[in-house]
C-alpha cells in the first residue's frame, strides 16, 4: 500500500456559524496604579488613582481624558498586561490575573504580525484557543468578510492602508469572541473620513455580536457618537471625574452630529477635558 493511499482525502472546511457572544461584567474597584522600581516609595510614579467603574454587559463606554493621564494604563489592568497596586480589577466576577481570549484588545497602531498573511493573522487567536487550521482559516474568512476585506486575504500587513490594517486588527479581536472589547484609540491615526466610516462600522458588529466595549478616544466627538457613557479621567494621576450618559437612540447616524442633544452632551465633555488638559499642561510645564 502506499503512503498516499494512506491519507485521508481533502475535505471541505465544516462551515461554523458566528455566535452572539455574552457581553462581560466589568467591574474596576478604586484601582491605583504605580509605576517606578519602588512603588508605595518616594520617586513612583502614580498613573491612576482610585479608578472605580463599572460596566454592564454588552454596554459601549469610552473613556475621554487629555493625553498621559492614565487611559491606557487603566485599559492595560483589564486586558492583564498591567497590574494595579491596589484595588481590583473583575470580569464577570473574577480577578483578571493575565491576559486572555475573552479580552479582545485593539491597539492605536496595529499589531499584526509582519510575516504572517491577513488570514493568518486572524486565525491565530483561534488556533491558540485550540481550533483546527482549517476552522481557524474559515473563521479569519468570516471575520474578514464582515470587515470588507475579503479580497485581501493573503496580503502581508504591509501592503495595506493604515486603515485596512485597523480592520484586520478589529476582525482579529473579534474571532475570538470576546466578552469584552478594549480599543485603545483604534482610529487616532486615521484620516477623517475614514475614521467615520470604521467607527459606523464598529457599531453594526458591535450591535451584531454583543460585546461590551471600553473604547479610549481624546476624541470627543467620537466619543459621544459611539457610547452609551462617556466616562472622563482627571489628568495626572487619572481619576474617573465624570461619568455622562448619552441617551441617543441607536442606530447612531452621522445627521445625529448636528443633533442638540448630541451637542448638549458633547459640551458637557468639552467643558471638563479642557479645564483637564490646561492641568495637564501646567503639570508638564512645571516638571
Ligand atoms: N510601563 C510604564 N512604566 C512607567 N511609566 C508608565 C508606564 N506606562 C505608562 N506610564 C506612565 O503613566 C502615565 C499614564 O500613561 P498612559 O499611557 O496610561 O496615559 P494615556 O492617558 O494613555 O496617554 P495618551 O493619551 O498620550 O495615550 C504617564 O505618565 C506614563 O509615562
Ligand atoms: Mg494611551
Amino acid at each position: 500500500m502506499s503512503v498516499i493511499a494512506l491519507r485521508r482525502p481533502a475535505a471541505a472546511p465544516p462551515a461554523e456559524r458566528r455566535e452572539r457572544v455574552i457581553g462581560g461584567h466589568v467591574s474596576v474597584r478604586e484601582v491605583t496604579v504605580e509605576f517606578g522600581i519602588q512603588a508605595g516609595q518616594n520617586g513612583a510614579r502614580r498613573a491612576v488613582e482610585r479608578a472605580s467603574l463599572e460596566i454592564e454587559p454588552g454596554q459601549f463606554v469610552c473613556l475621554l481624558g487629555p493625553t498621559g493621564c492614565g487611559k491606557s494604563t487603566l485599559l492595560n489592568c483589564l486586558a492583564g498586561f498591567v497590574h494595579p497596586s491596589s484595588g481590583s480589577v473583575q470580569i464577570d466576577g473574577e480577578d483578571v490575573v493575565r491576559p486572555g481570549p475573552k479580552r479582545g484588545m485593539v491597539f492605536q497602531h496595529h499589531s499584526l504580525f509582519p510575516w504572517k498573511t491577513v488570514k493568518k493573522n486572524v486565525a491565530f487567536g483561534p488556533r491558540m484557543t485550540g481550533l483546527g487550521r482549517e476552522l481557524a482559516e474559515e473563521r479569519a474568512r468570516q471575520f474578514l468578510a464582515l470587515v470588507g476585506l475579503s479580497a485581501f486575504e493573503d496580503h502581508y500587513p504591509h501592503m495595506l492602508s493604515g486603515g485596512m490594517q485597523q480592520r484586520v486588527g478589529i476582525a482579529r479581536a473579534l474571532a475570538n469572541y470576546p466578552s469584552v472589547l478594549l480599543m485603545d484609540e483604534p482610529f487616532g491615526a486615521l484620516d477623517a473620513q475614514t475614521r467615520a466610516m470604521m467607527q459606523e462600522s464598529l457599531l453594526a458588529l458591535w450591535a451584531e455580536f454583543g460585546n461590551t466595549v471600553l473604547f479610549v478616544t481624546h476624541d470627543v466627538d467620537e466619543a459621544v457618537f459611539l457610547g452609551s457613557r462617556v466616562v472622563v479621567m482627571s489628568a495626572s494621576p487619572g481619576r474617573l471625574i465624570a461619568d455622562i450618559a448619552v441617551p441617543l437612540p441607536r442606530p447612531r447616524t452621522p445627521a445625529m452630529l448636528t443633533a442638540a442633544a448630541f451637542i448638549d452632551i458633547k459640551r458637557q465633555c468639552l467643558d471638563i477635558i479642557r479645564a483637564e488638559t490646561l492641568k495637564a499642561f501646567e503639570q508638564a510645564a512645571r516638571a
